[in-house]
């Protein structure tokens, strides 16, 4: 058993060229689901990387080319410090799990956000995923943690301006694409598709400038329980979407 599951060849019922190449998840709803159950919020942790992992390997199986999902910002660090450190114990044996078991796939890992805010063993066992996985042809899974789009927005800006105090880039040649290519995303196409599920109709400083032109889907049901068919269930109302792009 791979990483990510068993290995299952799925095929979408969405025709190829409705599917979205990016899929954004807002991977919400873990500390209701354990409390609904009466459980510590990290038993909802552990169960929502069980549906990570179950979300990721369909996507992957079902063609999908980019997966961005939202497993820690920049502000959750505001939470109760042992909730922080059993997400930080998580991630850790996650990632540990990944490094061993996870040879075979062809998924290619990235983590976007800042990797700074880790503990060195943590941020190793980042590099070392992004390292393995690099050369891979498959889907790119980016693992936001310790992601928050203004923050990454501020990074871009300082690099820029710093480019253009150089003499590197000229102010006059900025453009839309100078900023997506300074952001963790540079180089991906924008999220077609973004779902979030625990049924909050909020963004939460997640991909804001890739978001100009994504579809949202905001689904009731919470993390933990999500399955294949609400991912169906999300690309199918995607597909039935009419996207303008300002046009008409
Ligand atoms: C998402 O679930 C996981 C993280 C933000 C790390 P939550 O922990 O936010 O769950 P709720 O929203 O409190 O139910
Ligand atoms: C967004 O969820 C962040 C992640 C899922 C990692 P939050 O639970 O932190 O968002 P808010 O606080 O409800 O806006
Ligand atoms: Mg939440």
């Amino acid at each position: 058993m791979s990483f990510f599951g068993k290995k299952k060849n799925k095929v979408s019922k969405i025709t190829p060229d409705l599917l979205p190449k990016h899929i954004g998840i807002i991977m919400d709803g873990n500390g209701r689901w354990a409390k609904k159950r009466g459980l510590p919020r990290s038993a909802g942790h552990t169960a929502g990387a069980k549906t990570f992992r179950k979300i990721t390997r369909y996507c992957s199986d079902i063609g999908i080319k980019y997966l961005t999902v939202y497993a820690f910002s920049t502000e959750n660090w505001r939470r109760p410090s042992d909730e922080v450190a059993a997400l930080m114990k998580l991630f850790k044996s996650y990632l540990e799990e990944a490094l061993s078991d996870f040879k075979d796939d062809s998924i290619v890992v990235r983590f976007i956000g800042d990797k700074s805010g880790f503990d060195d063993n943590l941020r190793q066992l980042m590099t070392e995923n992004e390292q393995s996985s690099k050369n891979r042809n498959g889907m790119v899974l980016n693992i936001a943690m310790n992601y928050g789009s203004r923050d990454e927005i501020v990074r871009a800006v300082k690099s820029i301006c710093s480019k253009a105090e150089k003499g590197e880039i000229k102010i006059s040649e900025i453009d839309d694409n100078t900023i997506s290519e300074h952001l963790y995303t540079a180089g991906q196409p924008d999220p077609d598709l973004i779902i979030r599920p625990s049924g909050e109709y909020r963004i939460s400083n997640f991909l804001l400038w890739q978001s100009a032109y994504t579809e949202f889907v905001i689904m009731d049901k919470l993390w933990p329980d999500f399955q294949t068919s609400d991912l169906d269930e999300a690309l199918n109302i995607y597909s039935n979407r009419n996207r303008r792009y300002g046009g008409i």
